[in-house]
C-alpha cells in the first residue's frame, strides 16, 4: 500500500488544502500536519519531502507559529510557500521585512532560473498575497525568479535542498504552478504511486483491518460519499446493514434512484420511512437552526430504532472526508481539530464506534473510488445535497404542500440543466421556496403566487462559491416550465450572490 510521500505543514493559509490536493493530483500521497508538529511526528509519516504552507502571520512576530527547528537540518527537501519561504530564509540568516505595500493578485515573473522552473518561461503569471518580502538573501542562497517589484520571488539554498517561492503555485491563478510543484517532487525523488486504485486499496484495507467480523451500520443519504461507503463495505465483505432514513425531505425520485443503483452492486438498502415523524416534529417550526436540531434529533431516534431492531452493531460507518478532520495550527498557532458528523450529526451516545474509511480522502478522490466500485454516474457526479434536505430550502414553515412545490421546482430546474448539457457546469444547483407571494396574471385573472428562487453556484469545496453564469435561455426554460407546471408559483427569480457574503443554501 502507498505510504506518505509529502508532508504539508500548515501555518494557517487558506490554500493549504489546495497544496495537498495538487500534490495528490501529481500522484504523490500527501498529508497535512500542523505547522508546529514535532520532528518526530513529521518523521513518523516517513515523508520524502516537506512543504511549508503560507499563513496569515509574519515571521518576525514574537508569537508567529514556527516549525520544529530540527526540521531544517533533517536532510529532507523543503519547499516554502509565501510565509513558508520566509521561515526558511529567516532561519538561514536572511532578512524578511514589511515592505509597506500589500501585494495581492496577479503578477508576472520577469526572470526564472534553476531546475524548479524547468519548462516554465519568464513572463509566467503568478498569484501573490503578502505584505512582507525577502529583502536580503542568506549567505550562498540564490534568487531564482523576480517580478518587476520583487527581486526574490523565488529563492534556493546552495545545497539544493531548500527552495522558497513568494507566490502561490497551488492556486489556479498561477497556471505554471502545477509544473513547479511537479519539478519539486521530481527533484526530491518523491514516489508517485497515489492513484484511485491506491485510494481504494487503502480504504478497503482500513475496513478489513478495523472491522474484522464485527457488525457495521451505515446510513445512506443518496449522496456520493455515503453510497460509495455502502459499496465499499459490500466490497470488503463487512457484515453490514445499510439504511436510508427517508425523512420526507429528499429530492424527487431520490429514494428509488439510490435503491436501484446500489442493489445490483450487492448493497441491500433498507428503507426506513420516517417521513411522518419528521414532518410532525417540524410542524410550525420556522427557525433554521431549530429545523436542523429537530432533524438531527429525529435521525438519532430513527437510527436508535434500527439499532434496537437489527443490532447490536459495533460500528457506525460515516462518509467523513479529509477536509473535515485536518488539524490546523493556523491563526493563533494553536492546534484545533474540527469534527463533523454526516448523518444528521449522530452523537457518540448511540454507543457506536465511528468507522470513517474516507477520512484521508478529498471529495474528488471519493468520486474516483466510487467509479472503481461501479457507482453509476447519475449518483457519482450528482450535486451535493444537505443532510436536512429540502427543509432548509423552504423558508418558513414546512408543510406537505410547500414541500411538494419546492421538490417539483428543484426537479424541473435540474432536469433542464441536464437536458441543456450544463448540469456539470454548476457545482450545485437548487430551488428555494421563499415566504414571499407576489402578484401576477394567469389568463385574465390576477394571481397571488409563490416566489421560487433558483440558485446555481460554481465552487471547489463549498467554502467559497460564485453564482453560476448559466445561459439566459436555460434559465428562461426552467422559469417557464416551473410557472407552467406548478400553478401555485407565480414568479421565479435567480440568485446572483456569491459566498461570501451569502451562503449556498438560503437557510
Ligand atoms: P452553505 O449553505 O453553508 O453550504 O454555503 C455549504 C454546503 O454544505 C451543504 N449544507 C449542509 N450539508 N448538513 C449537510 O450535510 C447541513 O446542515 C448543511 N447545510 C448546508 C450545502 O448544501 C452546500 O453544499
Amino acid at each position: 500500500m502507498s505510504g506518505v510521500s509529502v508532508v504539508i505543514l500548515d501555518f494557517g493559509s487558506q490554500y493549504t488544502k489546495l497544496i495537498a490536493r495538487r500534490v495528490r493530483e501529481l500522484r504523490a500521497y500527501s498529508v497535512i500536519l500542523p505547522g508546529t508538529a514535532t520532528l518526530e511526528r513529521i518523521l513518523g509519516e516517513s515523508p520524502q519531502a516537506v512543504i511549508l504552507s503560507g499563513g496569515p502571520r509574519t515571521v518576525f512576530e514574537p508569537s508567529a507559529p514556527m516549525p520544529d527547528p530540527r526540521l531544517y537540518g533533517a536532510g529532507i527537501p523543503l519547499l516554502g510557500i509565501c510565509y513558508g519561504m520566509q521561515l526558511l530564509v529567516q532561519h538561514a540568516g536572511g532578512e524578511v521585512r514589511d515592505v509597506g505595500t500589500r501585494s495581492y493578485g496577479a503578477d508576472r515573473l520577469e526572470r526564472v532560473e534553476g531546475s524548479l522552473f524547468r519548462g516554465i518561461v519568464s513572463g509566467a503569471s503568478v498569484w501573490m498575497s503578502h505584505s512582507t518580502a525577502v529583502t536580503a538573501l542568506p549567505e550562498g542562497w540564490a534568487s531564482l525568479a523576480a517580478t518587476a517589484t520583487n527581486p526574490n520571488a523565488a529563492v534556493g539554498a546552495p545545497d539544493g535542498r531548500m527552495h522558497g517561492v513568494q507566490f502561490h503555485p497551488e492556486v489556479v491563478h498561477t497556471p505554471s504552478g502545477v509544473k513547479l510543484l511537479d519539478n519539486f517532487l521530481a527533484d526530491s525523488d518523491v514516489r508517485r504511486d497515489w492513484t484511485p486504485e491506491a485510494s481504494l486499496d487503502r480504504a478497503l484495507a482500513y475496513v478489513r483491518e478495523r472491522v474484522g467480523s464485527d457488525r457495521v451500520l451505515v446510513g445512506v443519504s443518496g449522496g456520493v460519499d455515503s453510497s460509495a461507503l455502502a459499496l465499499l463495505l459490500a466490497r470488503a465483505k463487512a457484515d453490514h446493514v445499510a439504511v436510508l432514513v427517508d425523512h420526507g425531505l429528499l429530492r424527487e425520485g431520490e429514494r428509488t434512484e439510490v435503491e436501484r443503483a446500489l442493489h445490483p452492486l450487492g448493497v441491500r438498502l433498507e428503507i426506513v420511512d420516517a417521513s411522518a415523524q419528521f414532518l410532525h416534529a417540524l410542524r410550525g417550526v420556522v427557525d433554521p437552526e431549530e429545523k436542523r436540531r429537530i432533524i438531527g434529533r429525529e435521525f438519532v431516534a430513527a437510527f436508535r430504532e434500527v439499532a434496537r431492531a437489527r443490532g447490536p452493531f459495533r460500528f457506525l460507518a460515516q462518509g467523513t472526508l479529509y477536509p473535515d478532520v485536518i488539524e490546523s495550527a493556523g491563526g493563533e498557532g494553536t492546534a484545533n481539530i474540527k469534527s463533523h458528523h454526516n448523518v444528521g450529526g449522530l452523537p457518540a451516545e448511540l454507543g457506536f464506534e465511528l468507522l470513517e474509511p474516507f477520512r484521508t480522502l478529498f471529495k474528488d478522490e471519493v468520486r474516483d473510488v466510487a467509479r472503481l466500485l461501479g457507482l453509476p454516474d447519475e449518483i457519482r457526479l450528482r450535486h451535493p445535497f444537505p443532510g436536512p434536505g429540502l427543509a432548509v430550502r423552504i423558508l418558513g414553515e414546512i408543510t406537505q404542500e410547500r414541500l411538494d412545490i419546492v421538490r417539483r421546482a428543484d426537479a424541473i430546474f435540474i432536469e433542464t440543466l441536464r437536458k441543456r448539457g450544463v448540469y456539470g457546469d454548476a457545482w450545485q444547483a437548487l430551488a428555494v421556496l421563499t415566504p414571499i407571494r407576489s402578484v401576477g396574471v394567469a389568463g385574465d385573472e390576477r394571481r397571488y403566487g409563490h416566489v421560487v428562487a433558483l440558485r446555481a453556484v460554481t465552487s471547489v469545496d463549498a467554502m467559497t462559491a460564485d453564482w453560476a453564469r448559466l445561459p439566459h435561455d436555460v434559465l428562461d426554460e426552467a422559469a417557464q416550465r416551473i410557472t407552467r407546471e406548478i400553478p401555485e408559483v407565480g414568479r421565479v427569480v435567480y440568485d446572483i450572490t456569491s459566498k461570501p457574503p451569502a451562503t449556498i443554501e438560503w437557510e
